[in-house]
């Protein structure tokens, strides 16, 4: 509370909940910067359609969606469960446990997803755009369950359990302008905040920084330097010729690839279909620990078994990439050891360290899986007392959301005044003229109804 001469007293009220920062406390009047993440000037490839650029709302709202078990038919099942953030954003499980049953592939890493020329999603390719994959999931039978088919309840039925939530009732009109939950609007905020994830604080980094890739970096080893011309150098040059089809500094793979070779299926028989592969950043974590088994089927546990499986294609098959055909077949590198081993250190160099932890990507709900949102904290509110008995009422509440002023004589009968927006960064502004004698105002926020 705070008190003017002309005695003009504001304070803020609160008809929702009142929390201190805290597990499962998410704060709207102060969201993570999503939307102006700075990147490397040599990151260039970027596959963010006009029509949904990240903002910080709508990656929140993606966050909370991305994090929450109710988006599966059991509420047993989040994105997380399967993409999770101490692994990249994938699962050291080759199949991973859906509401019914285990998935056909092994599941993708999320890291960098928006900076790649390639914009179509799945190892096969099947999601012509992010916003299209990221409702397939739900629907599907064995992930999440809303399908509509083999008796599972249809995504209008999840549409009509989130209408019953009020924290989506209000994140939704915070990021799209009113409470309408739709198909469209979930794959926009599911989106905008797998292409905020982003990993650029690698050891590649910190020498990209400073040197172009042809180039030795001084902050990697000699082996990480004789890996790293491997890596970029085509066969004919003794090189890997990797780069290829997962170029640097993205290292995201080309849209005209076909498939490398690897053609298992985890449930038996194989699979040719498979001509899309996750950025290689962030293979391994930053100590060197798995993020999981590599290739759609999970086939290869360990860079040294990728590694040889690029040195000596296996077998020839009707998708097979050309660029894995040698002179005489099938591509055979006939590395030594030691240039497998320094192709293995160059790939451990692409991992980053903040993605793993950092909270703006995090689970933000507790431990028993409950949420909190503050909406309008009770003491972000700043009264500036001006010249010409006027005073300026300054407020910090969740963004784009709709707040009635009110004032009283009394503190007992209300007024309503106006109703006022928040903008885009969350600010409310109103001068207000004073006068002798007593008058209360006070911000109220009203949930939607659904
Ligand atoms: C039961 C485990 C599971 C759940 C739940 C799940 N995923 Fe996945 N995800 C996978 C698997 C497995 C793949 C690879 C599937 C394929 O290619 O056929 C995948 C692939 C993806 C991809 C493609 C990445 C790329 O680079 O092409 C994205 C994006 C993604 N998931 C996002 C999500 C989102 C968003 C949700 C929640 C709405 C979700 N996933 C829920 C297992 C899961
Ligand atoms: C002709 C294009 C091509 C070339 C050349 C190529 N790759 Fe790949 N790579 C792919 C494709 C396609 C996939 C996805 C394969 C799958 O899972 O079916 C892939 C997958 C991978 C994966 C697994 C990624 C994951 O998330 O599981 C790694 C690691 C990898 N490649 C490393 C390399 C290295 C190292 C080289 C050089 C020795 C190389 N690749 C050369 C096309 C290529």
């Amino acid at each position: 509370m705070q008190i003017l001469p002309y005695a003009v007293v504001v304070f803020m009220s609160l008809s929702h909940q009142l929390a201190q920062a805290q597990d499962g406390v998410l704060d709207l009047s102060a969201l993570q910067n999503y939307a102006n993440q700075t990147k490397p000037t040599y990151i260039t490839r970027d596959n963010t359609p006009p029509n949904n650029r990240i903002t910080n709302a709508g990656a929140t709202l993606g966050r909370v969606l991305f994090h929450d078990r109710r988006l599966s038919r059991t509420d047993s099942v989040s994105c997380s469960s399967c993409h999770r953030q101490e692994r990249a954003f994938s699962d050291t499980a080759t199949a991973s446990v859906g509401v019914n049953g285990t998935t056909g592939r092994h599941s993708m890493r999320l890291i960098n997803s928006r900076f790649s020329a390639e914009a179509k999603f799945f190892w096969d390719e099947r999601a012509t755009s992010l916003e299209n994959q990221t409702s397939q999931p739900i629907q599907d039978h064995k992930e999440m369950g809303f399908s509509g088919t083999s008796g599972d309840p249809a995504f209008a039925d999840l549409v009509t359990k989130l209408n019953a939530i009020p924290e989506y009732r209000v994140m939704f009109t915070m990021t799209f302008g009113s409470t309408a939950i739709t198909e469209t609007r979930i794959q926009q905020a599911l989106s905008q905040f797998i292409r905020s994830i982003q990993s650029f604080d690698s050891k590649y980094d910190a020498g990209r920084a400073v040197a172009d890739d042809g180039q030795p970096f001084t902050n990697f080893t000699a082996q990480e330097n004789a890996g790293k011309l491997l890596f970029l150098n085509p066969p004919p040059q003794g090189g890997a010729g990797c780069a290829a089809c997962h170029a640097p500094p993205e290292f995201a793979i080309d849209p005209n690839s076909r498939n490398n070779g690897a053609t298992g299926n985890i449930a038996g028989g194989t699979d040719l279909t498979n001509t899309r592969s996750p950025s290689l950043r962030d293979l391994v974590g930053p100590g060197g620990q798995s993020n999981g088994a590599f290739m759609h089927d999970g086939s290869l546990a360990t860079l040294a078994q990728v590694i040889n499986h690029y040195n000596q294609i296996p077998a020839n098959n009707t998708n097979l990439d050309n660029r894995l055909r040698g002179p005489g077949g099938l591509q055979n590198l006939n590395l030594s050891q030691t240039q497998k081993d320094n192709l293995a250190a160059f790939l451990r160099t692409l991992s980053g360290v903040n993605v793993y932890t950092d909270e703006k990507w995090a689970n933000p709900f507790n431990a028993t899986h409950q949420l909190q949102v503050i909406i309008l904290p009770a003491d972000a509110v700043t009264v500036v007392k001006n010249t010409n008995n006027t005073a300026t009422i300054l407020c910090q509440a969740a963004p784009n959301l709709s707040y009635q002023l009110q004032s009283s004589s009394d503190l007992i009968t209300w007024d309503d005044i106006l109703t006022l927006a928040a903008d885009a960064t969350g600010k409310i502004e109103r001068t207000i003229a004073t006068s002798e004698g007593q008058q209360f105002y006070r911000f109220i926020y009203t949930l939607p109804e659904s």
